[in-house]
């Protein structure tokens, strides 16, 4: 089968003072769809730079890609036009759900103010136009009938990402939520423009073991049910990630190892595939600045 997501080889770092740092050396991995894929590393390893990597959202004053490709549907998402990957495909195609569901909502706004105001962007429903002519946002209409389609929608994902009384909450403000209610909804705003693949990026960390547990599961379910591809990275010590899933972890300073360490995502054999971290082929001491245990 074809990839969703092809990685080969990708390299970068980050200017610092002391020098440009290396973080990822000729890193690969694939993903398909529908399959959930794990990216196990220790804090500071580089597991939110690759998924910004992939995104497209590194800070350009300072990071440095050096080498690779990612491929998504075919196409080169590094050297793609930025304005077409940024139109079509992120926040499109590809989403994300942040670690931190606490942080991540505006506290002014209601939730369904705010998940209404990303449909009127990002909705399926929205005709793209061709090339690069498309209105600026602010011009951009919001048609009454597409309005109404995508609160249809909004309301069958609260019920897929087991929300009771979606219609209450979407009237609540984000401190009036519980965190495993907020990042509940973060899994469905993720989900709501009909990616193919969902970055994860350490969605548990912020939440106690048993909610973990469960959003853990909710997304595997997701994943199967949508058929859509998921990159879940998480650090190899997070207790509900443990199970006989082998992965290869990044550990710094050592070559990359095969542990028993990922994901809570069975008792179904969901294929949770091996993550590949070259990086970790070559130990050496950590750049100026970088804290000592940061260094793949
Ligand atoms: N803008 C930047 N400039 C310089 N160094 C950076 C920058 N962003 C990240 N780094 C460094 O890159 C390394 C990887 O960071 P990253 O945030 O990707 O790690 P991580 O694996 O996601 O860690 P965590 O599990 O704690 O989230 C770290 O050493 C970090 O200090
Ligand atoms: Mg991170």
């Amino acid at each position: 089968m074809t990839a969703l997501l092809a990685v080969e080889d990708l390299s970068l770092g980050f200017a610092t003072e002391a020098g440009f740092a290396s973080v990822l050396d000729r890193v690969s991995l694939s993903i398909e769809r529908g399959r959930v894929v794990g990216l196990v590393g220790e804090s500071g390893c580089g597991k939110t730079t690759l998924a910004r990597a992939i995104l497209g959202v590194l800070p350009r004053d300072q990071a440095r890609i050096t080498g690779g490709r990612v491929w998504f549907r075919g196409t080169d998402l590094l050297t793609a036009d930025p304005a077409v990957v940024n139109h079509t495909v992120r926040g499109r195609a590809i989403t994300f759900v942040p670690q931190d569901p606490f942080t991540s909502f505006n506290p002014l706004f209601t939730v369904g103010e705010q998940i209404m105001e990303i449909l009127k962007w990002k909705s399926p429903r929205a005709v793209l136009p061709a090339g690069r002519s498309w209105l600026p946002a602010v011009v951009s209409p919001y048609p009454a009938d597409r309005r109404r389609a995508d609160f249809d929608a909004v309301m069958e994902l609260l019920d897929a990402v087991q929300l009771p009384r979606p219609d209450q909450l979407l009237r609540k403000y984000p401190h009036e939520l519980s965190g495993g209610q907020r990042q509940r909804l973060m899994i469905a705003m993720a989900l709501l423009p009909g990616p193919d693949l969902v970055i994860a990026d350490e969605p548990t960390t912020a939440l106690d073991v048993t909610i973990q547990a469960q959003i853990l599961g909710l997304i595997r379910r997701l994943a199967t049910e949508r058929n859509v591809a998921v990159l879940l990275t998480t650090h190899a010590s997070a207790r509900p990630m443990k199970s006989a899933t082998p992965s290869t972890s990044c550990m710094p300073g050592r070559t990359s190892s095969r542990r028993r360490s990922i994901a809570s995502l069975p008792p179904r054999p969901i294929p949770i595939r091996k993550s590949c971290w070259p990086a970790c082929r070559a130990p050496t001491a950590p750049p100026a600045g970088f804290p000592a245990r940061c260094r793949c």
